[in-house]
């Protein structure tokens, strides 16, 4: 496995709708272990790989908090089959937007159907934490940022912060 380099917002990456994928081949589940190894070790639940510079519809997902056991979802071409009408509101961060968070109000429950790693349809059901990181990680393949959900002037705020992080950490 490899580390891939995250882009961080503005990267145009990160704002551009991926590609289904067509396949899945070894070299579809060699990028989905990549970038579950690049998540763990930047502490992240989710990543999407749009985030690695690769505008194809993979997710990878992992919100058990326990540092000890780990329980890691794969997910190709996720479609949202339904949300529900209730709404919840979580504080939200994102690796391409470092140490920046903020409360997203989304549906509080979500339906998704997905191909495996195998190229197998599933589908989950989830609330919560999890419901939210599916939305949020299906939300980059459209290429589409949490502070994207935040007013502009919220949003310019965390943008700014996180070039003037960008220019401490170059110096
Ligand atoms: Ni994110």
């Amino acid at each position: 496995m490899s580390l891939l380099s995250l882009r961080i917002a503005p990267d145009p990456c990160l704002s551009i709708t991926s590609r289904p994928v067509e396949e899945v081949d070894h070299n579809i589940q060699k990028l989905l272990d990549d970038m579950l190894e690049t998540m763990y070790e930047n502490n992240g639940c989710g990543l999407a790989a749009n985030q690695v510079g690769i505008l194809k519809r993979l997710v990878v997902i992992d919100i058990s908090d326990d540092s000890t056991s780990s329980n890691p979802i794969k997910l190709i071409n996720p479609e949202i089959l339904w949300v529900s009408e209730r709404k919840a509101s979580i504080s939200e961060g994102c690796l391409s937007v470092p140490d920046q968070y903020a409360e997203i109000s989304r549906p509080a429950e979500a339906h998704i159907r997905y191909l495996d790693e195998y190229g197998c349809s599933q589908e989950i059901k989830g609330d919560g934490l999890l419901a939210a990181c599916i939305q949020h990680e299906i939300d980059h393949l459209n290429g589409t940022l949490f502070i994207d959900h935040l007013s502009a002037l919220k949003r310019n705020l965390i943008l700014r912060k996180v070039q003037k992080q960008l220019k401490n950490r170059a110096l």
